[in-house]
């Protein structure tokens, strides 16, 4: 039976304003939540403390592969559902209910800050993030306004209600890094070749430099948010990066991500660095400030760990393709995994890129207590 639902069970359901979704629980539980919280196998691992086995969340593991995710969000687009509170504590809370993962995800995207601060943009499915008008010139980077808690409140509301719901299991916060954030702007929706964004990259880097200055004011305004109400992690998902050679990330996006992780290190919680095709970037985004280094499915992880600096813990870094093969097949590679995780200082497992939708929920629920029990064993 699942840790989860055994939790959950210890508190008393109460009316209040989410009362289909919403437990509560008393002042006492909560102090005692906190520390279990802490010492949480997920948060041990990011601070690259010993753990009784690998944590494992995933990766877009709310979303289209839930058939309960479908249900809720049934006539009510993307965006609406990332700014009502109870929409995103019950999607929150899914997959944490299936698979018994040891982090939370908070159900959002990287979008909603920028639709915040007045962004005419839209989330349409199968396409992605689309922009009215695109950025193209100063007058676009000036329009981008610095966000306050007070744009975003029902991203506290229910930050504060997932804490009470999840208990001893850690919710991550996330927001989307300088690079990503400027392509969608700049291309005006999801992008091959980031053709546009690179161009202004390379041809106007003091255009460019107060855009991603404006979008790291943006993502430490959203993640601070997230974390002021509870949060305890954040990710970082900077998706596109590995689209840029390494000597330009290292002068158009390390000084403005460093400044990301730098202005969220004082609230003291674990900071998670995600991007995609980033084999070539693991130096350099390890050198960003972040506790954790995502690792996407490209690079094993033991040769991760030889290109990341010393003192990070990894993440990853299961193709999420794998999962349409046989079981096998998966148990075979997920333990391969594992084994390679042993070798980073610390390791939690993950997919090397976000759940896709026709994901079987079954399998991941299989993945996830094989990574549980698999991670105990010595010989592995
Ligand atoms: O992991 C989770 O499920 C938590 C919530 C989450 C979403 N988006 C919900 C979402 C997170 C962490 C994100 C981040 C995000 N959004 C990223 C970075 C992570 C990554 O995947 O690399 C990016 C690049 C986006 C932008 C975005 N939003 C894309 C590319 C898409 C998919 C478009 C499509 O339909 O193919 C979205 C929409 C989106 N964000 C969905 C979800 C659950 C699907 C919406 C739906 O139900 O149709």
């Amino acid at each position: 039976m699942r840790d989860f639902a055994r939790r959950v069970r210890k508190f008393v359901p109460v009316p209040g304003p989410f009362p289909c979704f919403l437990t509560v629980f008393s002042w006492d539980d909560r102090t005692v939540t906190d520390s279990t919280v802490t010492e949480s196998p997920f948060l041990l691992a990011c601070r690259r403390r010993p753990v009784p086995h690998t944590p494992v969340w995933f990766m877009r593991q709310a979303g289209r592969s839930l058939p309960e995710y479908l249900r809720v969000r049934e006539g009510v687009p993307m965006l609406e559902s990332c700014a009502r509170p109870d929409m995103i504590v019950e999607i929150t809370l899914q997959p944490v209910r299936r698979y018994a993962v040891d982090a939370a995800i908070f159900f959002s995207d990287i979008m909603v800050p920028l639709k915040a601060i007045g962004v005419d943009l839209d989330i349409k499915p199968g396409v992605g993030p689309v922009i009215a008008d695109p950025i193209r010139d100063a007058s676009g980077v000036a329009a981008l306004r610095p966000l306050v808690p007070d744009d975003v409140p029902y991203v506290t509301e229910a930050v504060e209600g997932l804490v009470g719901e999840l208990g001893s299991t850690p919710l991550i916060g996330f927001a989307g890094g300088p690079f990503t954030l400027a392509s969608y702007l700049i291309e005006g929706g999801p992008s091959k070749n980031h053709e546009r964004t690179k161009a202004l990259m390379y041809g106007e880097p003091e255009l460019w430099a107060d855009l991603m200055a404006r979008l790291a004011d943006l993502t430490i305004a959203f993640l601070k948010v997230q974390v002021a109400a509870g949060a305890s992690a954040v990710q970082l998902f900077d998706s596109w990066v590995g689209a840029v050679a390494a000597h330009d990330y290292r002068e158009s996006v390390l000084p403005h991500t460093r400044r990301i992780f730098a202005e969220i290190g004082p609230l003291g919680v674990p900071r998670i660095h995600f991007g995609v095709g980033t084999g070539e970037l693991l130096g350099p985004m390890g050198e960003a400030g972040a506790d954790v280094v995502g690792v996407d499915w490209r690079v094993p992880l033991d040769e991760a760990v030889s290109r990341v600096p010393h003192g990070k813990a990894l993440q990853g870094n299961l193709d999420p393709a794998i999962l349409f093969a046989p079981w096998e097949t998966v148990e075979h590679r997920a333990r391969d995994v594992l084994a390679r995780g042993r070798t980073a200082e610390g390791h939690i497992f993950n997919l090397g890129h976000g759940v896709l939708p026709s994901t079987d929920p079954d399998v991941l629920a299989r993945l996830a207590d094989l990574v549980h029990e698999a991670s105990t064993d010595d010989t592995l």
